[in-house]
């Protein structure tokens, strides 16, 4: 696809976005590549690769430093990709917009930043969906004397709204909650979990790693304080992401790392921060990655979010209607393509889910199978692990027929 050419809302032309993803026809095994673990990581356009490739030949530099021309070429794309990720997820202003690694470092930022303002007795909500990387980071507050709850799950992969009002009191400062589950495909009612912990005192911190390349995201009207993303779930680079907060609420917090750029002024025992967004970015930020992260924004935005959606719920009807002729399998979370974006957790009767994965590896099949970082809910379903197919809007239906044919070979050996 060549960038500009598709308009918002028109029939999305799978075959031609395809061909932007070089690895896409790629062979596995001698057999086409079917990329069903987009969860864990998607496929980067031509378009990023570009752009990185470009940034390195022509402008590379540091940033925010030199006087000099390239330095000042390098900080200007960095600084426009910070304004495209706020528009993209409509913030206030850029200075709302952290650029870290990850997810991961977006919450630890959060845990260990605005928890330093927590003390004994106080309470964080988190659920028995979330990532590690949204329960492990909590965990260390608990060394202070930090208490931890869960909302539950129901059986049918939702949340169990109700728990949030009988589990809030005073002394819950946060709560933190994916929008999207990795393993469930389950969206969150974040909108709502906003106005509850709102109407109780605390903030929110929303965890989008699985939410922002499927749906379209504004802060504003989530009003949550706090939202955590990856660049390379969302067809941009690794070790790229991005902490938004409220100016308001990174106003009282402190750095989380210290080093160059988080200062205005160093004495020999203290020193002052810098304004935001750079208190919070120490070091020398990984800029070929933001600038990648802001290329890949473009892409989306060309193709458009509603779009993306409607693939994406396209594919879901049709994965939940044809992975039962398989048999004997189970699927788990939400049956209704409203409620759910296309990751599919699920176990075959008989088969490890470690076993199911690379059996359909043989036939050019790229699943996940495992705990997905993910115990306390793999608890919560009371199995080990499960076998992850997590699809993406340039995926298609002849994929998930050869993902199945794939998966009844597997049953085939075990039976
Ligand atoms: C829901 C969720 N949160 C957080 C993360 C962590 O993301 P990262 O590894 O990019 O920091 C993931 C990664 O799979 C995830 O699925």
């Amino acid at each position: 696809m060549h960038m500009g050419s598709v308009p918002r809302n028109m029939q999305l032309d799978i075959s031609q976005m395809r061909s932007d993803f070089p690895i896409l026809s790629k062979k596995i095994n001698g057999k086409p590549l079917v990329y069903f673990d987009n969860a864990a990581t998607t496929q980067r356009p031509v378009q990023v690769i570009q752009a990185i490739d470009r940034f390195y030949r022509e402008t590379n530099s540091n940033v925010h430093r030199g006087v000099h021309e390239l330095s000042e070429r390098a900080t200007e794309q960095f600084e426009a990709a910070r304004e495209n990720v706020a528009k993209f997820i409509n913030a206030k202003s850029p200075n709302e917009i952290i650029f870290v690694r990850g997810t991961t470092e977006a919450i630890n930022l959060v845990a260990y930043s605005y928890g330093k303002k927590l003390r004994r007795g106080n309470r964080v909500l988190l659920s028995l969906m979330e990532h590690h990387s949204n329960i492990v980071p909590w965990q260390f507050l608990r060394e202070k004397g930090v208490e931890l709850d869960y909302v539950g799950v129901n059986d049918d992969g939702t949340l169990k709204l109700e728990d949030y009002y009988g589990l809030m009191t005073k002394q819950t400062k946060i709560v933190s909650i994916a929008h999207v589950s990795n393993v469930l495909g389950t969206i969150n009612p974040v909108e709502e979990i906003a106005k509850i912990a709102h109407e109780k005192g605390s903030l929110i911190l929303v965890d989008g790693a699985q939410s922002i390349p499927h749906v379209s995201i504004d802060v504003q009207e989530m009003d949550c304080d706090f939202f955590a993303f990856s660049g390379h779930k969302m067809l941009g680079p690794t070790g790229i992401g991005v902490l938004y907060a409220k100016e308001s609420v990174l106003e009282q917090m402190d750095p989380f790392m210290g080093g160059g750029s988080i200062i205005k002024e160093v004495q020999l025992n203290e020193s002052k921060w810098n304004d935001l967004p750079y208190k919070f970015e120490a070091g020398t930020p990984n800029i070929a990655g933001a600038i990648g992260l802001g290329v890949a924004i473009d892409y989306l935005n060309v193709i458009g979010m509603e779009n993306i959606r409607r693939v994406g719920k396209g594919l879901t009807e049709y994965a939940l209607e044809t992975l039962p002729e398989v048999g004997d399998i189970e699927i788990y979370g939400p049956k209704n393509s409203e409620d759910r974006v296309e990751v599919f957790s699920f176990n075959l009767a008989k088969v490890h889910a470690h076993d199911v994965a690379s059996i359909v590896n043989d036939y050019g099949v790229a699943i996940r199978s495992g705990h997905h970082c993910a115990q306390p809910l793999m608890r919560r379903l009371g199995v080990p692990a499960t076998s992850r197919a997590s699809l993406y809007a340039y995926n298609t239906k002849e994929e998930i027929d050869l993902f199945i044919q794939s998966l009844k070979k597997a049953k085939e050996v075990f039976n």
